[in-house]
Protein backbone atom coordinates (compact mmCIF):
# COMPACT_ATOMS: atom_id res chain seq x y z
CA UNK A 1 0.00 0.00 0.00
CA UNK A 2 1.34 3.72 -0.37
CA UNK A 3 0.40 6.83 0.36
CA UNK A 4 -0.31 9.87 -1.89
CA UNK A 5 -1.67 13.09 -2.65
CA UNK A 6 -3.13 15.62 -0.10
CA UNK A 7 -3.96 14.80 3.51
CA UNK A 8 -2.25 11.24 2.69
CA UNK A 9 -1.00 10.08 6.41
CA UNK A 10 -1.63 12.68 9.28
CA UNK A 11 -3.26 10.95 12.35
CA UNK A 12 -3.70 7.30 11.83
CA UNK A 13 -7.32 5.63 12.58
CA UNK A 14 -6.21 3.76 16.27
CA UNK A 15 -5.49 -0.01 16.66
CA UNK A 16 -6.41 -2.91 13.91
CA UNK A 17 -5.99 -6.34 14.75
CA UNK A 18 -8.35 -8.16 16.36
CA UNK A 19 -11.29 -5.61 16.71
CA UNK A 20 -10.10 -5.37 12.44
CA UNK A 21 -11.43 -9.16 12.50
CA UNK A 22 -14.16 -9.24 15.18
CA UNK A 23 -15.79 -6.05 12.78
CA UNK A 24 -14.84 -7.97 9.51
CA UNK A 25 -16.79 -11.10 10.90
CA UNK A 26 -19.97 -9.04 12.33
CA UNK A 27 -20.13 -6.94 9.26
CA UNK A 28 -20.26 -9.63 6.57
CA UNK A 29 -23.37 -11.10 7.63
CA UNK A 30 -24.59 -7.08 8.20
CA UNK A 31 -23.07 -5.27 5.35
CA UNK A 32 -23.85 -1.34 4.74
CA UNK A 33 -24.82 -0.90 8.65
CA UNK A 34 -22.34 1.28 10.80
CA UNK A 35 -18.59 0.83 10.04
CA UNK A 36 -16.26 -0.01 13.06
CA UNK A 37 -15.18 2.53 15.69
CA UNK A 38 -12.19 3.59 13.64
CA UNK A 39 -14.99 3.97 10.48
CA UNK A 40 -12.94 0.83 8.67
CA UNK A 41 -15.15 -1.15 6.53
CA UNK A 42 -12.80 -4.44 6.55
CA UNK A 43 -9.36 -2.53 5.42
CA UNK A 44 -10.58 0.60 3.84
CA UNK A 45 -11.87 4.22 5.32
CA UNK A 46 -10.58 5.34 8.57
CA UNK A 47 -9.50 8.85 9.51
CA UNK A 48 -5.94 9.94 7.74
CA UNK A 49 -6.27 13.83 8.80
CA UNK A 50 -3.54 16.16 10.08
CA UNK A 51 -4.17 16.89 13.99
CA UNK A 52 -6.17 19.62 14.24
CA UNK A 53 -9.21 18.27 11.86
CA UNK A 54 -9.55 15.38 14.41
CA UNK A 55 -11.45 17.41 17.11
CA UNK A 56 -13.76 18.35 14.01
CA UNK A 57 -14.08 15.00 12.90
CA UNK A 58 -14.92 13.36 16.63
CA UNK A 59 -17.57 16.69 16.62
CA UNK A 60 -19.09 16.03 13.58
CA UNK A 61 -19.68 11.94 14.56
CA UNK A 62 -20.81 12.72 17.98
CA UNK A 63 -23.72 14.84 16.51
CA UNK A 64 -24.47 12.69 13.32
CA UNK A 65 -24.88 9.79 15.86
CA UNK A 66 -27.09 12.21 18.06
CA UNK A 67 -28.97 13.43 15.45
CA UNK A 68 -29.27 10.04 13.70
CA UNK A 69 -30.75 8.22 16.45
CA UNK A 70 -33.20 11.69 17.17
CA UNK A 71 -36.54 10.88 15.90
CA UNK A 72 -37.46 14.45 15.90
CA UNK A 73 -34.26 15.07 13.24
CA UNK A 74 -35.30 12.28 10.44
CA UNK A 75 -38.84 13.84 11.06
CA UNK A 76 -37.52 17.46 10.02
CA UNK A 77 -35.17 15.76 7.60
CA UNK A 78 -37.90 13.62 5.70
CA UNK A 79 -40.42 16.93 6.13
CA UNK A 80 -37.96 18.95 3.83
CA UNK A 81 -37.32 15.91 1.28
CA UNK A 82 -40.82 15.63 1.05
CA UNK A 83 -42.31 19.38 0.94
CA UNK A 84 -38.94 21.14 -0.49
CA UNK A 85 -36.90 18.03 -2.29
CA UNK A 86 -39.40 16.10 -4.21
CA UNK A 87 -39.36 12.95 -2.79
CA UNK A 88 -40.48 10.30 -3.08
CA UNK A 89 -38.85 10.31 -6.40
CA UNK A 90 -40.58 8.06 -8.85
CA UNK A 91 -39.71 4.44 -10.32
CA UNK A 92 -40.06 4.70 -14.06
CA UNK A 93 -40.78 1.79 -16.51
CA UNK A 94 -39.47 2.18 -19.62
CA UNK A 95 -41.21 0.15 -22.28
CA UNK A 96 -39.48 1.45 -25.27
CA UNK A 97 -35.66 1.13 -24.13
CA UNK A 98 -36.61 -2.31 -22.84
CA UNK A 99 -37.79 -3.79 -26.06
CA UNK A 100 -34.63 -1.71 -27.40
CA UNK A 101 -32.53 -3.99 -24.63
CA UNK A 102 -34.40 -7.19 -24.12
CA UNK A 103 -34.15 -6.86 -20.53
CA UNK A 104 -36.94 -4.75 -18.12
CA UNK A 105 -35.43 -1.35 -17.24
CA UNK A 106 -36.61 0.55 -14.52
CA UNK A 107 -35.07 4.00 -13.61
CA UNK A 108 -34.98 5.47 -10.49
CA UNK A 109 -35.84 8.96 -11.03
CA UNK A 110 -33.60 10.69 -8.72
CA UNK A 111 -33.01 13.72 -12.18
CA UNK A 112 -36.50 14.63 -10.29
CA UNK A 113 -35.60 15.63 -7.02
CA UNK A 114 -34.97 19.58 -6.80
CA UNK A 115 -32.28 20.84 -8.06
CA UNK A 116 -31.84 17.76 -10.61
CA UNK A 117 -29.82 14.96 -8.85
CA UNK A 118 -29.33 13.25 -5.70
CA UNK A 119 -26.87 15.57 -4.33
CA UNK A 120 -29.53 17.45 -2.16
CA UNK A 121 -30.59 14.46 0.35
CA UNK A 122 -27.09 14.75 0.90
CA UNK A 123 -26.77 18.35 1.53
CA UNK A 124 -29.88 18.86 3.62
CA UNK A 125 -29.22 16.11 6.01
CA UNK A 126 -25.60 17.84 6.32
CA UNK A 127 -27.11 21.36 6.56
CA UNK A 128 -29.57 20.24 9.03
CA UNK A 129 -26.68 19.04 11.37
CA UNK A 130 -25.04 22.33 10.99
CA UNK A 131 -27.41 24.07 12.36
CA UNK A 132 -27.67 21.98 15.15
CA UNK A 133 -23.71 22.26 15.93
CA UNK A 134 -24.20 25.66 15.79
CA UNK A 135 -22.15 26.94 13.08
CA UNK A 136 -22.68 29.23 10.27
CA UNK A 137 -20.82 28.45 7.29
CA UNK A 138 -20.51 25.63 4.86
CA UNK A 139 -17.31 24.52 2.26
CA UNK A 140 -18.07 22.27 -0.12
CA UNK A 141 -16.19 21.10 -3.06
CA UNK A 142 -17.80 19.95 -6.72
CA UNK A 143 -17.05 18.64 -10.21
CA UNK A 144 -19.89 18.73 -11.99
CA UNK A 145 -21.62 21.57 -10.01
CA UNK A 146 -24.35 19.40 -9.22
CA UNK A 147 -23.17 19.42 -5.49
CA UNK A 148 -22.36 22.50 -5.75
CA UNK A 149 -25.54 23.96 -6.29
CA UNK A 150 -27.07 21.65 -3.89
CA UNK A 151 -25.12 23.00 -1.43
CA UNK A 152 -25.82 26.39 -2.14
CA UNK A 153 -29.08 25.31 -2.48
CA UNK A 154 -29.52 23.59 1.27
CA UNK A 155 -27.28 27.14 2.71
CA UNK A 156 -29.75 29.40 0.86
CA UNK A 157 -32.28 27.59 2.49
CA UNK A 158 -30.83 27.75 5.88
CA UNK A 159 -29.29 31.06 5.70
CA UNK A 160 -25.98 29.48 6.14
CA UNK A 161 -22.90 30.84 4.13
CA UNK A 162 -21.33 28.91 1.75
CA UNK A 163 -18.19 28.75 -0.62
CA UNK A 164 -17.73 25.81 -3.11
CA UNK A 165 -14.37 24.98 -4.57
CA UNK A 166 -14.22 23.84 -8.23
CA UNK A 167 -11.64 22.67 -10.27
CA UNK A 168 -10.94 25.39 -13.21
CA UNK A 169 -11.70 22.93 -15.80
CA UNK A 170 -14.89 22.03 -14.63
CA UNK A 171 -16.06 25.81 -14.22
CA UNK A 172 -15.46 25.99 -17.60
CA UNK A 173 -16.64 23.15 -18.80
CA UNK A 174 -19.80 23.57 -16.33
CA UNK A 175 -20.58 27.21 -16.31
CA UNK A 176 -24.26 27.50 -16.05
CA UNK A 177 -23.93 25.63 -12.90
CA UNK A 178 -21.09 27.86 -12.05
CA UNK A 179 -23.61 30.86 -12.73
CA UNK A 180 -26.67 28.65 -11.14
CA UNK A 181 -24.17 28.64 -7.29
CA UNK A 182 -23.81 32.47 -7.74
CA UNK A 183 -27.56 33.31 -8.57
CA UNK A 184 -28.01 31.01 -4.79
CA UNK A 185 -25.59 33.17 -3.05
CA UNK A 186 -22.37 30.98 -2.55
CA UNK A 187 -18.87 32.23 -3.74
CA UNK A 188 -17.05 29.98 -5.87
CA UNK A 189 -13.58 30.04 -5.91
CA UNK A 190 -12.07 28.22 -8.85
CA UNK A 191 -9.02 25.56 -8.08
CA UNK A 192 -5.91 26.38 -10.59
CA UNK A 193 -3.42 23.35 -9.10
CA UNK A 194 -2.66 19.94 -10.26
CA UNK A 195 -5.47 18.96 -12.71
CA UNK A 196 -7.96 21.48 -12.11
CA UNK A 197 -10.72 19.15 -11.39
CA UNK A 198 -12.41 17.45 -8.64
CA UNK A 199 -9.69 15.83 -6.46
CA UNK A 200 -7.97 19.46 -6.39
CA UNK A 201 -10.92 20.90 -5.17
CA UNK A 202 -11.39 18.61 -2.40
CA UNK A 203 -8.06 19.46 -1.18
CA UNK A 204 -8.66 22.81 -1.05
CA UNK A 205 -12.00 22.51 0.41
CA UNK A 206 -9.87 20.66 3.25
CA UNK A 207 -7.25 23.02 3.52
CA UNK A 208 -10.31 25.46 4.17
CA UNK A 209 -11.69 23.80 6.58
CA UNK A 210 -8.63 23.11 8.59
CA UNK A 211 -8.38 27.08 8.99
CA UNK A 212 -11.82 28.00 9.60
CA UNK A 213 -13.79 25.26 11.60
CA UNK A 214 -14.39 26.65 14.66
CA UNK A 215 -17.40 28.14 12.72
CA UNK A 216 -17.04 25.95 9.10
CA UNK A 217 -19.03 22.64 8.49
CA UNK A 218 -17.55 20.72 5.66
CA UNK A 219 -20.21 19.60 3.32
CA UNK A 220 -18.52 16.92 1.30
CA UNK A 221 -20.36 15.59 -1.47
CA UNK A 222 -19.83 12.04 -1.46
CA UNK A 223 -18.77 8.91 0.55
CA UNK A 224 -15.29 9.72 0.77
CA UNK A 225 -13.05 11.80 3.19
CA UNK A 226 -12.45 10.75 6.46
CA UNK A 227 -14.83 8.85 8.99
CA UNK A 228 -17.43 9.91 9.74
CA UNK A 229 -18.12 11.41 6.40
CA UNK A 230 -18.66 8.01 3.97
CA UNK A 231 -20.73 6.54 6.48
CA UNK A 232 -23.04 9.66 6.86
CA UNK A 233 -23.53 10.91 3.36
CA UNK A 234 -24.35 7.02 2.49
CA UNK A 235 -27.05 7.12 5.43
CA UNK A 236 -28.31 9.98 4.08
CA UNK A 237 -28.55 8.53 0.78
CA UNK A 238 -29.62 5.81 1.73
CA UNK A 239 -33.58 7.00 1.20
CA UNK A 240 -32.75 6.19 -2.59
CA UNK A 241 -32.66 2.69 -2.02
CA UNK A 242 -35.02 2.30 0.62
CA UNK A 243 -37.60 4.27 -1.94
CA UNK A 244 -36.67 2.05 -4.62
CA UNK A 245 -36.88 -1.15 -2.47
CA UNK A 246 -40.82 -0.65 -2.21
CA UNK A 247 -41.35 0.50 -5.43
CA UNK A 248 -39.80 -2.45 -7.33
CA UNK A 249 -41.76 -4.37 -5.15
CA UNK A 250 -45.42 -3.08 -6.18
CA UNK A 251 -44.22 -2.42 -9.45
CA UNK A 252 -42.57 -6.11 -9.54
CA UNK A 253 -45.61 -7.87 -7.47
CA UNK A 254 -43.28 -8.68 -4.47
CA UNK A 255 -40.38 -9.31 -6.23
CA UNK A 256 -36.73 -7.49 -6.04
CA UNK A 257 -34.97 -6.67 -9.56
CA UNK A 258 -32.40 -9.03 -10.78
CA UNK A 259 -29.44 -6.43 -11.12
CA UNK A 260 -29.39 -2.93 -9.49
CA UNK A 261 -27.04 -0.62 -11.05
CA UNK A 262 -25.75 2.93 -10.47
CA UNK A 263 -22.71 4.90 -11.61
CA UNK A 264 -19.65 5.31 -9.27
CA UNK A 265 -17.63 9.35 -9.20
CA UNK A 266 -16.92 9.09 -5.08
CA UNK A 267 -19.90 6.68 -4.92
CA UNK A 268 -22.67 8.06 -3.08
CA UNK A 269 -25.88 7.83 -5.38
CA UNK A 270 -24.20 3.88 -5.95
CA UNK A 271 -23.97 3.61 -1.88
CA UNK A 272 -27.82 4.92 -1.17
CA UNK A 273 -28.83 2.29 -3.78
CA UNK A 274 -26.84 -0.55 -2.91
CA UNK A 275 -27.68 0.35 1.04
CA UNK A 276 -31.82 -0.69 -0.21
CA UNK A 277 -30.91 -3.85 -2.21
CA UNK A 278 -27.72 -5.27 0.02
CA UNK A 279 -29.70 -7.77 1.54
CA UNK A 280 -31.91 -8.92 -1.34
CA UNK A 281 -30.42 -11.30 -3.66
CA UNK A 282 -29.95 -8.48 -6.90
CA UNK A 283 -26.45 -8.26 -8.14
CA UNK A 284 -25.12 -4.81 -7.71
CA UNK A 285 -23.02 -3.31 -10.12
CA UNK A 286 -21.64 0.02 -9.91
CA UNK A 287 -20.08 1.39 -13.30
CA UNK A 288 -16.89 3.87 -13.88
CA UNK A 289 -15.67 6.61 -16.36
CA UNK A 290 -13.22 4.65 -18.15
CA UNK A 291 -10.48 7.11 -17.68
CA UNK A 292 -11.37 7.08 -13.40
CA UNK A 293 -11.66 3.32 -12.80
CA UNK A 294 -10.42 3.18 -9.44
CA UNK A 295 -12.03 0.26 -8.33
CA UNK A 296 -11.15 -1.44 -11.55
CA UNK A 297 -7.42 -0.21 -12.38
CA UNK A 298 -6.58 1.53 -8.86
CA UNK A 299 -4.80 0.27 -5.63
CA UNK A 300 -5.17 0.68 -2.32
CA UNK A 301 -3.40 3.89 -0.66
CA UNK A 302 -4.28 7.43 0.98
CA UNK A 303 -6.10 9.98 -0.09
CA UNK A 304 -8.22 12.94 1.26
CA UNK A 305 -8.45 11.40 5.20
CA UNK A 306 -9.62 7.65 3.68
CA UNK A 307 -7.88 4.56 2.82
CA UNK A 308 -9.22 3.20 -0.29
CA UNK A 309 -8.73 2.42 -4.40
CA UNK A 310 -6.91 4.88 -6.20
CA UNK A 311 -5.56 5.61 -9.51
CA UNK A 312 -1.43 6.13 -9.08
CA UNK A 313 1.51 5.23 -10.64
CA UNK A 314 4.19 2.53 -8.76
CA UNK A 315 5.43 5.24 -6.44
CA UNK A 316 2.03 6.26 -4.96
CA UNK A 317 2.13 9.25 -6.81
CA UNK A 318 -1.96 10.27 -7.55
CA UNK A 319 -3.01 10.00 -11.55
CA UNK A 320 -5.42 11.82 -12.94
CA UNK A 321 -8.87 11.15 -14.26
CA UNK A 322 -10.25 11.41 -17.36
CA UNK A 323 -13.52 11.51 -18.04
CA UNK A 324 -16.41 12.82 -20.17
CA UNK A 325 -18.42 13.54 -17.34
CA UNK A 326 -16.91 16.34 -14.43
CA UNK A 327 -18.58 14.24 -11.89
CA UNK A 328 -17.00 11.09 -12.44
CA UNK A 329 -13.42 12.92 -12.67
CA UNK A 330 -12.28 11.49 -9.18
CA UNK A 331 -9.02 9.31 -9.06
CA UNK A 332 -10.85 7.07 -6.47
CA UNK A 333 -13.86 5.84 -4.79
CA UNK A 334 -15.49 5.46 -1.47
CA UNK A 335 -13.92 3.17 1.07
CA UNK A 336 -17.26 1.39 1.45
CA UNK A 337 -17.32 0.47 -2.73
CA UNK A 338 -13.80 -0.61 -2.22
CA UNK A 339 -14.80 -2.86 0.26
CA UNK A 340 -17.75 -4.41 -1.18
CA UNK A 341 -15.49 -4.94 -4.17
CA UNK A 342 -13.12 -7.05 -1.83
CA UNK A 343 -15.84 -8.69 -0.82
CA UNK A 344 -17.13 -9.71 -4.31
CA UNK A 345 -20.82 -8.16 -2.95
CA UNK A 346 -20.46 -5.93 -5.50
CA UNK A 347 -19.41 -5.94 -9.17
CA UNK A 348 -17.30 -2.35 -10.42
CA UNK A 349 -17.11 -2.38 -14.43
CA UNK A 350 -16.12 1.05 -16.78
CA UNK A 351 -17.80 2.44 -19.68
CA UNK A 352 -16.21 4.50 -22.38
CA UNK A 353 -16.87 8.16 -23.36
CA UNK A 354 -18.16 6.93 -26.72
CA UNK A 355 -20.33 4.64 -24.93
CA UNK A 356 -21.57 6.97 -22.78
CA UNK A 357 -22.50 9.59 -25.05
CA UNK A 358 -24.46 6.96 -27.38
CA UNK A 359 -26.02 6.40 -24.20
CA UNK A 360 -26.84 9.55 -23.51
CA UNK A 361 -28.76 9.97 -27.04
CA UNK A 362 -30.42 6.40 -26.37
CA UNK A 363 -32.32 7.19 -23.42
CA UNK A 364 -33.47 10.67 -24.79
CA UNK A 365 -34.46 8.87 -27.96
CA UNK A 366 -36.34 6.27 -26.27
CA UNK A 367 -37.76 7.68 -23.65
CA UNK A 368 -37.89 11.27 -23.75
CA UNK A 369 -35.23 11.72 -20.47
CA UNK A 370 -32.05 12.99 -21.12
CA UNK A 371 -29.51 11.80 -18.63
CA UNK A 372 -26.71 13.34 -16.81
CA UNK A 373 -23.22 11.94 -18.18
CA UNK A 374 -22.92 10.25 -15.15
CA UNK A 375 -25.79 7.87 -14.84
CA UNK A 376 -25.44 7.70 -18.57
CA UNK A 377 -22.18 5.56 -17.90
CA UNK A 378 -24.54 2.59 -15.62
CA UNK A 379 -27.09 2.86 -19.19
CA UNK A 380 -23.82 2.40 -21.49
CA UNK A 381 -22.72 -0.87 -19.23
CA UNK A 382 -26.05 -1.64 -19.47
CA UNK A 383 -26.59 -1.25 -23.38
CA UNK A 384 -23.15 -3.18 -23.64
CA UNK A 385 -24.13 -6.28 -21.85
CA UNK A 386 -27.93 -6.69 -22.18
CA UNK A 387 -28.02 -10.27 -23.44
CA UNK A 388 -24.85 -10.87 -22.05
CA UNK A 389 -23.65 -10.27 -18.87
CA UNK A 390 -27.48 -9.20 -18.17
CA UNK A 391 -29.58 -12.01 -19.34
CA UNK A 392 -32.67 -11.79 -21.71
CA UNK A 393 -35.72 -10.65 -19.73
CA UNK A 394 -33.68 -9.72 -16.44
CA UNK A 395 -34.89 -7.16 -14.48
CA UNK A 396 -33.04 -4.34 -13.95
CA UNK A 397 -33.28 -1.12 -11.60
CA UNK A 398 -30.95 1.79 -12.88
CA UNK A 399 -30.24 4.94 -10.64
CA UNK A 400 -30.45 7.86 -12.60
CA UNK A 401 -28.52 10.16 -11.01
CA UNK A 402 -29.50 13.17 -12.24
CA UNK A 403 -30.27 15.13 -15.29
CA UNK A 404 -28.92 15.90 -18.40
CA UNK A 405 -29.33 19.78 -18.59
CA UNK A 406 -26.36 20.71 -17.48
CA UNK A 407 -24.62 18.47 -20.44
CA UNK A 408 -26.51 19.17 -23.43
CA UNK A 409 -24.04 22.24 -24.63
CA UNK A 410 -21.09 19.56 -23.72
CA UNK A 411 -22.36 16.69 -25.68
CA UNK A 412 -23.77 19.10 -28.93
CA UNK A 413 -20.17 20.47 -29.22
CA UNK A 414 -18.71 17.40 -29.12
CA UNK A 415 -21.25 16.14 -31.63
CA UNK A 416 -20.57 19.32 -33.49
CA UNK A 417 -16.71 18.40 -33.16
CA UNK A 418 -17.38 14.94 -35.16
CA UNK A 419 -15.96 13.27 -31.76
CA UNK A 420 -18.21 10.35 -31.67
CA UNK A 421 -18.76 9.83 -35.14
CA UNK A 422 -21.83 9.43 -37.89
CA UNK A 423 -25.31 10.55 -36.26
CA UNK A 424 -23.26 13.61 -34.21
CA UNK A 425 -23.38 16.01 -37.11
CA UNK A 426 -27.21 15.59 -37.72
CA UNK A 427 -28.35 16.45 -34.14
CA UNK A 428 -25.65 19.22 -33.33
CA UNK A 429 -26.33 21.31 -36.19
C1 LIG B 1 -25.77 13.54 -11.60
C2 LIG B 1 -24.57 12.98 -10.91
N1 LIG B 1 -24.48 11.65 -10.71
C3 LIG B 1 -23.42 11.11 -10.09
C4 LIG B 1 -22.38 11.87 -9.64
C5 LIG B 1 -21.21 11.18 -8.99
O1 LIG B 1 -21.26 11.27 -7.60
P1 LIG B 1 -21.51 10.04 -6.68
O2 LIG B 1 -20.67 8.92 -7.18
O3 LIG B 1 -21.13 10.50 -5.35
O4 LIG B 1 -22.96 9.68 -6.76
C6 LIG B 1 -22.42 13.26 -9.80
C7 LIG B 1 -21.33 14.11 -9.31
O5 LIG B 1 -21.28 15.28 -9.48
C8 LIG B 1 -23.55 13.83 -10.45
O6 LIG B 1 -23.64 15.16 -10.64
Amino acid sequence: MSRAGGFGGGAGAGSRGGLEAETQRSVKGNLMVRPAPDGRFGEFGGRFVPESLVPACLELEQAFDEAWASQEFRSELSRILREYGGRPTPVTRCVRLSERLGVEVLLKREDLAHTGSHKLNNVIGQALLTRRMGKRRLVAETGAGQHGVAAATAAALFGLECTVYMGEVDTERQALNVFRMELLGAEVRPVRSGSRTLKDAVNDALRDWVATVGHTHYCIGSVMGPHPFPYMVREFQRVIGDEARAQCRELLGGADPDVVVACVGGGSNAAGTFAGFVDSGARLVGVEAFGGAAATRGAPGILHGMKSHLLQDEVGQIQEAESISAGLDYPGIGPEHAYLAALGRATYVTASDEEVVAAFRLLSETEGIIPALEPAHALAWLVREAGRAVPRGATVLLTLSGRGDKDVAQVRDLLRAGAFGRASAQSAS
